[in-house]
């Protein structure tokens, strides 16, 4: 057989394993041609419409659509889970202060992993407790963090107040208006699951080895942390504020493909058309810039995804999910340097689902690597070494 130096009919090399199918899963589909998404068979649109973030999580994690004590129930286990332990508090004082708030999640991810319950057990049961308790408590993190760097006291979270809500509740230390907090929600339905992103696949690789769920979600928020993938989203706004106004756009644009530079919030590996969520997200861009009076940032996205259309549209690059959403965030008051620890709020559940069906019938991810080193080589004693 020898070294694997060469791609042959049966290894073949995929960069960034393009097209390459490592699992089958009955979770969440992309059609990049039509720019489809669905979850368990339901269209996003729909779950956009008429569902809430703990439904749509609850359909994620566990197939179908709960029943009304179903939902209950989930809704209660969430919340009895909510508060962060007192030493995970003195963690977070004791941070430096400009610690991005992806490397905090991270951390307190990890950190909680030593205090659970079930830290020994890895049953299925054990594993559905790990994953409520890291989804229950990740919003209380970023919550804490963006308020304990500016010197400001935590809130407690409000058990009256749903998933999303209670989140804006703990961040401004007080309710925003009901609209903004449906529009929350529907952002996180939007971002709970996406196929298999490289976060996702970080999750599974590590969970494959039979390691446990914390460290799979921490892989996750390591992947998701970049800017091909989570990261995105902060910087469109940077962009935004980059070009200033909504004449410097097309330029702005033109200028960056030249130069062979990505616009952030576009393109996509699977989605070759619109991503449907960037539609929904757009609409709210567009209802919130109204309602604050302030078109500024909007209107310059949208001229850039006019010349961008234009120019990159038949090579298959459309906005994606990061490009409004960023916009949407900025007028629910919400700090740049959260939008991606705000995407892992809601993605944890996509994470924790991927891996609780993954578990169930397990192969440790082991690809290989075509050889690309020398063979036979010569050992040269150290003291014979030049150079
Ligand atoms: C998402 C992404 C990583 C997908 O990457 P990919 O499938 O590996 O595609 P590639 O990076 O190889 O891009 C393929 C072609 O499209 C171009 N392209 C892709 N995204 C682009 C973007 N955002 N702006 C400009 N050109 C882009 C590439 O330059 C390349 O052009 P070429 O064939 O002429 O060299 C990529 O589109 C990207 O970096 N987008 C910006 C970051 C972003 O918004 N990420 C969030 C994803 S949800």
């Amino acid at each position: 057989m020898g070294f694997l130096t060469t791609t042959t009919t049966e290894h073949k090399y995929s960069p960034g394993l393009e097209g390459v199918i490592a699992a089958i899963s009955g979770i969440s589909a992309i059609d990049g041609e039509e720019g489809k998404l669905i979850y368990r068979g339901i269209p996003i649109e729909v779950l956009a419409k008429n569902s809430t973030f703990e439904e749509t999580a609850y359909l994620l994690l566990f197939s179908d659509l709960p029943t009304q004590d179903e939902l209950e129930n989930f809704k209660m286990d969430l919340v009895e889970h909510r508060e962060l332990p007192e030493n995970l508090l003195d963690l977070l004082n004791s941070l430096p202060r400009d610690s991005h708030p992806m490397e905090v999640l991270r951390t307190s991810v990890s950190f909680l992993g030593h205090f659970c319950p079930d830290k020994d057990k890895d049953s299925r049961g054990a594993n559905i407790r790990k994953a409520l308790r890291i989804i229950a408590k990740i919003p209380g993190i970023i919550a804490a963090w963006a308020r304990i760097r500016e010197g400001k006291n935590v809130i407690p979270h409000n058990p009256d107040l749903p998933h999303a809500a209670n989140f804006l509740y703990m961040l401004h230390g007080e309710r925003r208006p009901e609209d903004e907090e449906k529009i929350f929600d529907v952002c996180l339905i939007l971002h709970a699951d996406h196929g298999m992103n490289a976060s996702t696949f970080a999750a599974m690789v590590t969970a494959s080895t039979l390691s446990d769920i914390y460290s799979a979600i921490v892989s996750a928020i390591g992947t998701l942390k970049g800017p091909l993938h989570g990261g995105a989203n902060e910087r469109v706004l940077y962009m935004l504020d980059e070009i200033g106004s909504v004449d410097r756009a097309e330029e702005y644009v033109l200028d960056a493909l030249a130069h062979h530079r990505k616009i952030m919030g576009f393109g996509h590996r699977v989605y070759k058309s619109y991503d449907p969520r960037a539609r929904i997200l757009k609409e709210y861009a567009k209802s919130l810039s109204e309602k604050n009076n302030d078109m500024r940032y909007f209107e310059i996205g949208d001229k850039i995804e006019e010349v961008m259309i234009r120019e990159v549209g038949k090579k298959g690059i459309f906005p994606n999910v990061d490009f409004y959403s960023g916009i949407v965030y900025h007028f629910l008051g919400i700090p740049r340097d959260l939008f991606t620890p705000i995407f892992a709020m809601a993605r944890v559940v996509g994470w924790s689902a991927h891996v609780l069906e993954y578990l169930q019938a397990n192969r440790i991810f082991r690809p290989r690597a075509i050889y690309s080193g020398p063979i036979d080589r010569e050992y040269i004693p150290i003291e014979k070494r030049s150079g």
